[in-house]
């Protein structure tokens, strides 16, 4: 009877997650992203979903498939959906994971036709889009919001300062320094700091399995 609890230490949770790139449109055919697979966010969904918990994964552009009974998926676009998706989800949920590689920066306009090669050079200005996970930050009360870092020096010192300025309970620190780690890999390296700056680092392992880890020290953190 035990065994059953423990087997699903998140039953009755709501979880949201982020997973993926966005797309920012420059032009009805083109846009500016990045690579990655969205295969974090989707394995941290799944484990989630297996451990119980009822899940809202908001993904932007991505080939991963996740069909599952305790998970609705809430396709998006651009960083201005996925902000949007996220704020009308979090007020409702007890722990929210930002995976997504949010764009940056967006072009200021873009062009309602598709954008004709005219002059030898052609320059887009760019402004930054909404950071999703800070305004969680902001307006959080009970959730334990955890966001991700990607870091290529510094990593530690940068991180720390990410979960500070976001007002997260803890950071997945992703260094682009360890070979098989990041954007297209199956493989990830990471490191987890929490809010008492307890730094905890994990051996190179599948996305499936650091998964697992990012949700157990939620749990462990949980119950402290
Ligand atoms: N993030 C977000 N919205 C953005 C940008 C980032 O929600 N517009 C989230 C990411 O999902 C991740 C965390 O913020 O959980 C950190 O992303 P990262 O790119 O490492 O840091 P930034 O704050 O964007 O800073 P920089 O890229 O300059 O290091
Ligand atoms: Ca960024």
């Amino acid at each position: 009877e035990n065994d059953i609890l423990s087997k699903s230490p998140l039953r009755g949770k709501k979880v949201l997650i982020t997973a993926g790139p966005t797309y920012e449109a420059i032009d009805p055919v083109r846009f500016i992203g990045n690579h990655s697979s969205g295969k974090m966010g989707f394995e941290i969904a799944k484990a989630a979903a297996n451990l119980g918990a009822e899940v809202i994964l908001i993904s932007g552009p991505t080939h991963q498939k996740l069909a599952h009974s305790f998970v609705t998926i809430i396709p998006v676009t651009s960083a201005d959906e996925m902000y949007n998706a996220a704020h009308s989800f979090f007020k409702t949920v007890d722990i929210a994971i930002l995976a997504a590689a949010v764009a940056d920066y967006k072009p200021k306009i873009a062009a309602t036709e598709k954008i004709k090669k005219k002059e030898k050079t052609l320059s887009l200005e760019l402004e930054k889009t909404k950071d999703i996970l800070a305004s969680l930050g902001h307006i959080k009360e009970k959730q334990f919001l955890v966001g991700f870092a990607l870091e290529t020096n510094n990593e530690i010192e940068n991180a720390k300062g990410k979960l500070k300025a976001k007002n997260l309970n803890l950071i997945v620190l992703n260094s682009l320094k360890d070979k098989g780690a990041g954007f297209k890999s199956d493989t990830n390296k990471v490191t987890l700091i929490n809010r008492n700056e307890t730094i905890t680092t994990f051996d190179l392992k599948s996305k499936e399995a650091v998964a697992v880890d990012i949700l157990n020290a939620i749990i462990n953190q949980l119950h402290a």
